[in-house]
């Protein structure tokens, strides 16, 4: 008998500050920068984003997330036996975001670990669980992707700073017999470490680099729209199933012509997209937890759908998870 990864709850949690596109415009006129509303919206699809308070850490928001998740799962902190963290943007250099979460839902023992494949990181981190689900080392998992890109943002670069915002998406999985996750896919080329990063490091008590994002957009552009496809290709291949039979496409959540050019690919109508970038901005590992929990919260994705859940980001890093809700 096959043991799937189902999922048993989702949960998000922005933070309290929200900027609109003219709210940045505006705060980012008083240095000098000039952008707008129009520029923003016509280029990436985005018209507002959340930035955490400066007391706030990724495993705050990531704690909020994981909370909601629970609940909607209906299981208490003290029965997950695995906890993995999403985030490129973790609270200290280490002990990594996901021991701060098991304390702060005041649980301990179970394994807890970060992963970082930046906006692909929500991906990697399912398909680890779902592995360790399926080989019987884990029984109830705690997934997040939690981000404050707000803080490695160089708010003189108007290319870069109106795209993110900062957030956190969970889900619980759990060993199941009836189908959730049904495959995976992962890839990676360090080659393209250049088109997208934050080059600055912590090196004997200061910082030695430039510890904010860079990154050419055109060639992360280029990259994402063909990589989408093919990893999406290949997770319905390893089910035996083809585009059609996709219910909702839940994409990384970086630019909405991305979003539509993948979707015209699996000719997938745009009303079968779940869309938060306009809300959210670019949330990295966040994003596709986040947009997942929205469309569950309205109502959109029912029990029984097949989901297709995909992500690029900085590596270059790519994958996708194809499953049933
Ligand atoms: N406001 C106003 N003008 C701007 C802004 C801004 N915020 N940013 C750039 N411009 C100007 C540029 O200076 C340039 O002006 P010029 O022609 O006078 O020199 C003009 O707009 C065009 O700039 P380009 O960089 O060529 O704009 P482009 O059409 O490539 O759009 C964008 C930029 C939106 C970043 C696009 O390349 C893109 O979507 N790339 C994908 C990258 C992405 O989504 N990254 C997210 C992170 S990666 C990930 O998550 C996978």
């Amino acid at each position: 008998m096959r043991i799937y990864s189902r999922i048993l709850g989702t949960g998000s949690y922005l933070p309290e500050k929200r900027l609109t596109n003219a709210d940045l415009a505006a705060e980012l006129s008083q240095q000098g920068v000039e952008t707008s509303d129009d520029w923003i919206v016509e280029r990436t699809g985005i018209r507002a984003r959340h930035f955490a308070a400066d007391t706030q850490g990724s495993s705050d928001l990531a704690t909020e997330a994981a909370r909601q998740a629970l609940t909607a799962a209906g299981i208490s902190a003290e029965e997950l036996d695995l906890i993995i963290v999403a985030t490129s943007t973790p609270d200290m250099v280490f002990p990594s975001v996901a021991t701060m979460v098991q304390h702060k839902l005041g649980t301990a023992g179970c394994p807890a670990f970060d992963v970082q494949a930046v906006c692909s990181g929500f991906i990697y981190a399912l398909t680890i669980a779902d592995s360790m689900i399926q080989s019987g080392s884990a029984k109830r998992a705690l997934v997040i992707g939690s981000e404050v890109f707000s803080r490695i943002l160089d708010f003189k670069d108007r290319t870069t700073c109106v795209l993110f915002g900062d957030g956190a998406g969970a889900v619980i999985l759990e060993a199941s017999e009836q189908p959730g996750i049904l495959a995976t896919d992962l890839h990676a080329d360090g080659k393209y470490k250049d088109i997208l990063c934050v080059p600055g490091h912590v090196n004997r008590g200061g910082i030695l680099g430039d510890p904010v994002l860079k990154m050419d957009g055109q060639a992360v552009f280029k990259l994402a729209v063909g990589v989408l496809e093919e990893t999406a290709r290949a997770s319905l291949a390893k089910a035996n199933m083809t585009d059609a039979d996709i219910d909702w496409l839940i994409p990384h959540q970086a630019n909405i012509r991305i979003m539509q050019s993948t979707a015209r690919k699996l000719k997938m109508s745009a009303d079968k997209v779940v869309v938060t970038v306009d809300q959210h901005g670019n949330t990295s590992a966040a994003s596709i937890p986040l947009a997942l929990d929205t469309a569950v919260r309205d109502g959109r994705i029912q029990r029984g759908q097949t989901l297709m859940l995909e992500g690029v980001g900085g590596g270059f890093t790519w994958g996708s998870v194809l499953l049933r809700y």
